[in-house]
């Protein structure tokens, strides 16, 4: 494969990423949470090829992303509660897993083989004018190797996928810098992976609590292996000092090498976590350790702390 392209989100550049996922392509989109590998999401060999980049294993089913709740209907059925959480937080970092529509167009393998589709609106204005210009459903995982660190900006697509991808839009940095919160919403609401909207925000506007991972009622969703986010570096959490030849990388009170927020700020935390946690991992070197303060378990921090804790969980 040639050279992967690195596209500045001009008008130019928009036209030509939605050109390269017409004829099939593979191309890094800049989203409000991270970084996505879009691909046209009806094209079977286009979608292969995200698991093949990747390194995905295919029974992890991928996130569908539109343009505007117009187009949700076309894949998804959509009960009332998944509409009060459409009209609270889309376009935004929400992603509703719903009854898939039958013979809708989407290739099987973005929802591998399951009877529902994650469906996410992105609030970023590239992503949406690339959605537009594009006029389909996108299929985007993390443009991240499977397993490694989440992208929060193009210099992070490239150092993982440059070569295997046919482009990246660069949209600068990712201002959330956790990836969506995901509500099963094909029966009880339930979370399965906490992000960029708070637990506490989305029970307000159901005006119920979710089940929570580990719950009964919760299902599991397919992708949430215990080790992700993986740095080379060993990981170590709620450190308040730094053992010899650690990289401690600081919140609020504890000081680090590296700090998440001086202030305490959990929005500025989780902007800062992915980009940090790889400059910690190149500060540390080879069979170094990193070590993080505590981060408490309250709205974006319990999406921080889900990260932190795969990043440390020991590697298969
Ligand atoms: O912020 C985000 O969500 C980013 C941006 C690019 O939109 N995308 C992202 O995609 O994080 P990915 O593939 O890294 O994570 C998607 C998660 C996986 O854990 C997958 O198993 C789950 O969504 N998922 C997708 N479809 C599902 C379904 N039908 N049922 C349950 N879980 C599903
Ligand atoms: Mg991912």
């Amino acid at each position: 494969m040639p050279e992967t392209l690195h596209l500045a989100a001009t008008s130019d550049g928009i036209a030509k990423a939605a050109y390269l996922l017409r004829a099939g392509g593979l191309v890094a989109m800049p989203t409000e949470t991270v970084y996505g590998l879009a691909a046209d999401a009806c094209d079977d060999r286009a979608v292969a090829r995200i698991y093949a980049a990747k390194n995905r294993p295919s029974f992890n089913p991928l996130i569908v992303h539109l343009p505007d709740m117009a187009q949700v209907a076309r894949f998804a059925l959509v009960p009332p509660g998944a509409e009060a959480l459409a009209a609270a937080f889309w376009p935004g970092p929400l992603t509703m897993v719903l009854p898939l529509r039958e013979e809708c167009g989407l290739s099987p393998l973005v929802t591998a083989g399951l009877t529902t589709v994650a469906i996410r609106l992105p609030a970023h204005p590239v992503a949406r004018a690339l959605l537009r210009a594009f006029g389909g459903p996108v299929a985007a995982p993390s443009a991240n190797p499977s397993g490694r660190v989440s992208p929060t900006r193009a210099a992070h697509v490239l150092a993982g996928l440059s070569g295997r991808i046919e482009a990246v839009l660069d949209g600068g940095a990712c201002a959330v810098g956790v990836e969506s919160t995901i509500i099963a919403m094909d029966g009880p609401a339930a979370l399965l992976r906490p992000g960029g909207v708070s637990v506490e925000a989305i029970e307000a506007v159901l005006g119920a609590q979710l089940a929570l991972p580990g719950d009964p009622a919760t299902p599991k969703a397919p992708g949430q292996l215990a080790s992700h986010y993986a740095p080379e570096a060993g990981v170590r959490l709620n450190a308040e000092t730094k053992q010899p030849g650690e990289v401690l990388v600081g919140f609020g009170t504890v000081k680090g090498d590296l700090t998440l927020s001086d202030s305490g700020d959990l929005l500025e935390a989780a902007a800062n976590l992915f980009h940090l946690l790889r400059e910690a991992d190149a500060l540390a070197g080879p069979g170094g350790a990193i070590a993080f303060a505590p981060v408490p378990e309250t709205g974006l921090g319990r999406a921080i702390n889900d990260r932190l804790r795969r990043a440390a969980a020991p590697r298969s």
